[in-house]
């Protein structure tokens, strides 16, 4: 399966450094970078040492590639993603998944920080995605379709691994929106009519290109705030960040699992 032509130096590059058995890649979201540190015999590499890589300028995106394992098993980390709102075309967005398609990764996990917009979320939960509403995003070839992003038999997998680990899970829609701005209340009253639980704005195009590569994926938003109208104040960064790092542990905790089990 062809790969856009701008990761072509980025491969090239990182076939030379990655494991021959790569198990699986995951992208971490705003805030949950920290996952990082638990990842064995890491090789750290700068996203600004690879020919060809996009750079993020987000607040608590580093902008690295770990490379490393997990209880034995090979597997890469992004930590620092790319947004569309920050300048970068939809394809670029997906960077993360061409690589760990051309590497040769058997799965990928993503994580994200998202708003509920479902009443009965709580800040701090976990929701295993189960759906994806697009709202403005162009990405693969005309006439695509996509009926096969998502690999429901691990929706439930990914619920039933981290009950074992006493960990309570929501599952949902999520609402990809492109930013940079947060919704009205009015958008986020129609999104939940959509049927969405949740709304952010990364993993839906990664979320399609993988099933394009046929690259297996989940996805998981760790809920940092409630989104506009469901609870009064205001939105901001740091209380995506309080969020993640409430939760850090338990979410480390479950993506060690899925790269162990999934
Ligand atoms: Cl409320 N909206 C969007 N678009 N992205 C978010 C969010 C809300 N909360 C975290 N990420």
């Amino acid at each position: 399966m062809s790969l856009p032509e701008f990761t072509e130096p980025i491969v090239n590059y990182l076939q030379k450094k990655a494991p021959a058995k790569l198990e699986a890649a995951v992208i971490l979201g705003s805030g949950l970078g920290g996952f990082a540190d638990e990842i064995q015999n890491p090789q750290i590499i700068p996203y600004s040492d690879i020919p060809g890589m996009p750079h993020s300028s987000v607040k608590g995106h580093a902008g690295e590639l770990i490379l490393g394992e997990i209880n034995g098993k090979q597997m890469m980390a992004f930590s620092g993603r790319f947004h569309h709102y920050e300048g970068f075309s939809f394809e670029e967005t997906a960077t993360p998944v061409y690589i760990a398609h051309a590497l040769g990764a058997q799965k990928l996990i993503i994580s994200n920080a998202a708003g509920a917009i479902n009443t009965s979320f709580s800040v701090g939960d976990l929701m295993v995605i189960e759906g994806v509403i697009r709202n403005n995003l162009s990405i693969s070839p005309r006439g695509y379709s996509r009926h096969r992003y998502l690999h429901h038999k691990w929706v439930d997998k990914v619920r039933s691994l981290a009950a074992d680990l006493e960990l309570v899970t929501q599952q949902g829609t999520y609402m990809y929106v492109t930013g940079p701005n947060y919704e009205t209340k009015a958008e986020i009253r129609s999104f939940r009519k959509m049927g969405a639980d949740a709304v952010g704005m990364s993993t839906a195009p990664e979320l399609f290109e993988a099933a394009r590569l046929e690259l297996k994926s989940v996805a998981i938003s760790l809920i940092s705030n409630m989104a506009s109208g469901v609870t009064k104040g205001k939105l901001n960064h740091d209380e995506v960040k309080a969020a993640a790092d409430s939760r850090k542990e338990d979410f480390a905790k479950l993506v060690s699992t899925l790269i162990e089990q999934l």
